[in-house]
């Protein structure tokens, strides 16, 4: 076990962050101390950490990765020798809309917390920078093959263009400067605290409410679905025992079109409910499809397997109705989560359509 005393999780307010903080703590039962950074952008929300608290393993600092004097300060401060960075703005269709957040958190942000290792840390090897992002860097697969650690970037979104950029520079910083870093490009997350713009929270909720199940084209596009929790865990594997200036690519072996997985969450649903599955699928819409839309996703997470003994835990028809279970138990949380700008834009962009 590689020895880490004083965590720096950026963006642990968010979906997969706050995922991989509670499991640090609660399941991992890491000793040392978590400080999670993030600027809560409207999709952070810190009641994702409400039962973690305030304690000798958990701190909490508002802060914005883009501004490099706190970023650095924070460093010094908590005597941080790990980074797990996973803030960024992070929706496809948000960064069609207005992709300036997105290259500014994405790509200065990401700068500014290299800089400001880079000179904390100044030269030591007993210190790790852990990149989170995405295989969408890859581009878009046609019906067969995967994508692998060597698979060229061709990004085709605002937002994967912009994480590309950032797991460049994260690679430039090894190259070139010897920060010790890894890099995890990961599929499509699923489970709880994920804000209910992205496909999966926002079907269980609409269906629910009788909304129409929005599916962009035709629905024949394809994505690989992973149990956040189980994207947390190979993180964790990596702060372990990666090695440095290694990428790994996590994947939930788990290929489904779009519209066969809106049929099987409302059959889900409908089971969880006690009620007719036409009672939901009679929701499901077709409507324009989003532009330049990526049509397949599938990743080989051969290396990380092979080389952690990670693989993906979590059987997808178990992850789903645990996911329908705790979108349908925390009323709360989606009351706070849609208020205020979320609620608008929501409004604005989905529930009309
Ligand atoms: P999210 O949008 O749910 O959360 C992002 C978090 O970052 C929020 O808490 C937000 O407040 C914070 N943040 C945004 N800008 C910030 C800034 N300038 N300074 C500090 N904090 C800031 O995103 P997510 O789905 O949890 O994704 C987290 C990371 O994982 C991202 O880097 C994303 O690219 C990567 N990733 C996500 C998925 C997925 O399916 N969700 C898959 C692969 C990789
Ligand atoms: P999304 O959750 O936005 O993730 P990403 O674009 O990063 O893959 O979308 C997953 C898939 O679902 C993607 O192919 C787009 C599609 N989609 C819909 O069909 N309808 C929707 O309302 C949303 C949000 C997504």
């Amino acid at each position: 076990m590689r020895k880490m005393q004083n965590i720096l999780v950026t963006g642990g307010c968010g979906f997969v962050g706050s995922n991989f903080i509670h499991l640090t703590i609660e399941k991992r039962k890491f000793d040392g101390l978590v400080v999670n950074a993030d600027k809560l952008t409207y999709a952070g929300n810190p009641e994702n950490l409400s039962g973690i608290g305030v304690g000798p393993h958990y701190r909490f600092e508002r802060a914005d990765i883009c501004d490099y004097e706190r970023t650095e300060q924070l460093l010094r401060r908590y005597e941080i020798d790990t980074i797990v960075h996973f803030a960024a703005e992070s929706h496809v269709d948000r960064s069609i809309y207005g992709p300036k957040d997105f290259i500014h958190t994405n790509i200065t942000g990401t700068f500014n917390l290299l800089e400001a290792a880079r000179k904390y840390w100044a030269g030591r090897d007993d210190v790790l920078f852990h990149h989170v992002s995405t295989v969408e860097v890859f581009g878009s697969l046609g019906e067969t093959g995967y994508f692998t650690e060597t698979t060229p970037y061709d990004p085709k979104s605002p937002y994967s263009a912009s994480k590309a950029s950032s797991d460049h520079l994260v690679r430039a910083y090894h190259h070139t400067f010897d920060l010790p870093v890894t890099v995890t490009n990961c599929s499509n997350n699923y489970g709880p605290y994920q804000f209910p713009e992205k496909l999966i929270p926002l079907m269980i909720l609409n269906l629910f409410e009788g909304k129409p199940l929005p599916v962009y084209g035709d629905g024949s596009n394809i994505r690989d679905w992973i149990y956040v929790v189980d994207h947390a865990e190979a993180v964790w594997s990596i702060l372990d025992s990666g090695e440095t200036g290694e990428t790994y690519n996590v994947g939930g072996k788990n290929e489904w079109k779009n519209i066969d997985l809106v049929n099987l969450l409302c059959e889900r649903a409908a089971a969880f409910e006690g009620k007719d599955q036409d009672h939901y699928k009679k929701l499901i819409t077709l409507v324009k499809d989003r532009p330049g839309h990526d049509r397949r996703y599938a990743v080989d997470c051969g290396k990380i397997e092979a080389s952690l003994g990670w693989s993906p835990k979590v059987e997808f028809q178990e992850g789903l109705d645990r996911t329908i279970a705790w979108y349908r138990e925390n009323t709360d949380w989606i009351e706070t989560t849609r208020s205020g700008e979320h609620r608008d834009w929501i409004e604005r962009n989905y529930d009309n359509r």
